[in-house]
């Protein structure tokens, strides 16, 4: 890439991060703004981002905040990143709080991408685990379908399963283009996350991720139990979320008390995780939610499920509902 912009006669400046969530912080953005202020960057240079999600959400942010603003054009090079992190310009880092905990995207900004460039090529080098990490927003995107009139995107996953977890290359691209447009068409109709949006709005892509978020960065937790696979990667975090999401709507009544089963059944399929060894406490985890940026006054807004491929927004579920959910989901 950047021999091609080299011969373009395009100047650049490079600045490389080793992405993890420990480093998506406020000191690596300011790092990286004090590089663009030093270079020759102009007012209307874009910002072009190459990596995995972490890096397209620092970068944007980083594009969201020099000079109140400079173009950024995200060129994804995980699966996570094309269906889901470099579309619909949500840019931010992590906090870090006094006692050391890190809190996952808390600081950031809404900042719309010029451009999205996603070269499925690049995913061949791609390791196994981040494939199912990214799989796990594809299985999030079929588990909304129906709310945000995409319907058919669970059922052409399910038929191409097999292409699927082969990774054959016509699927994939097939797959990132689906839930591109389903993201695309949640984003046009409610960019900025209202909380009054219409059926739920832009709120609906957090399915799992207010569970999720407060195990993703407990730094001793992996997927298979295994201390040297910790801490868990954003997608199986989402997997574990969602599986939490659904048995606390299940205990609500909102759903079918079949519906986790059917959930769990697509994250086996792919290799994800459904339960996780070594979860803190219920309240503390409790705790954590309520940091979350989802949480609306002192209640915590959550995505449930009413069904497959059927999510809508509550307000109110009970501690209880919620301490179902995340016991559902340890090992
Ligand atoms: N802004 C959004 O809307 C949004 C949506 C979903 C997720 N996210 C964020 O995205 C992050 C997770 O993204 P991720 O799963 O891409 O993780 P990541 O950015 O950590 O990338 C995963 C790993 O893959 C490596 N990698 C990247 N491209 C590669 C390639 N082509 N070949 C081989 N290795 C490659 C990276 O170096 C990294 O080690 C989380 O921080 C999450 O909060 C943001
Ligand atoms: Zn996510």
């Amino acid at each position: 890439m950047i021999g091609s912009l080299q011969s373009a006669g395009l100047a650049t400046t490079i600045e490389t991060i080793t992405p993890s969530e420990s480093v998506k912080t406020l000191e690596t953005f300011g790092h990286l703004l004090g590089a663009i202020a030093g270079s020759s960057h102009g007012r209307v240079d874009p910002v072009v981002s190459l990596g995995g999600g972490i890096v397209c959400d620092i970068a944007g942010f980083v594009a969201a905040s020099y000079r109140r603003g400079v173009p950024v054009i995200q060129c994804p090079s995980t699966l996570l990143a094309m269906v889901d992190a470099s579309v619909g310009g949500k840019t931010g880092v992590n906090l870090t709080l006094d006692g050391g905990g890190l809190m996952k995207n808390l600081v950031g900004a809404f900042h719309q991408p010029r451009l999205v460039c996603a070269d499925i090529a690049l995913l061949e080098s791609l390791s196994d685990r981040h494939r199912r990490s990214g799989l796990s927003e594809c299985i999030k995107h079929a588990f909304i379908c129906k709310s945000v009139g995409h319907d058919g995107l669970g059922d052409w996953m399910g038929e191409h399963l097999e292409s699927i977890k082969a990774f054959d290359s016509a699927t994939i691209e097939q797959l990132v283009m689906r839930n591109v447009a389903l993201k695309a068409t949640v984003v046009a109709r409610d960019e900025h996350e209202s909380p009054d949006a219409i059926e739920g709005g832009r709120m609906l892509l957090n399915f799992g991720h207010t569970f999720g978020h407060a195990i993703e960065t407990l730094p001793g937790l992996s997927p298979d139990a295994d201390g040297a696979n910790a801490p868990l990667h954003h997608g199986e975090a989402v997997a574990l979320g969602m599986v939490a999401a659904c048995r606390c709507a299940e205990s609500l009544g909102m759903c079918a008390p079949t519906t986790g089963d059917s959930l769990v059944a697509m994250l086996d399929s792919v290799g994800l995780p459904s339960c996780v060894a070594g979860l803190p406490t219920t309240d503390e985890i409790v705790e954590r939610m309520g940091h979350d940026k989802k949480a609306i006054g002192s209640s915590i807004r959550l995505v449930l499920a009413t069904g497959v491929g059927q999510c809508t927004i509550v307000d109110d579920a009970s501690g209880d509902a919620m301490g179902v959910g995340i016991d559902s989901i340890r090992a």
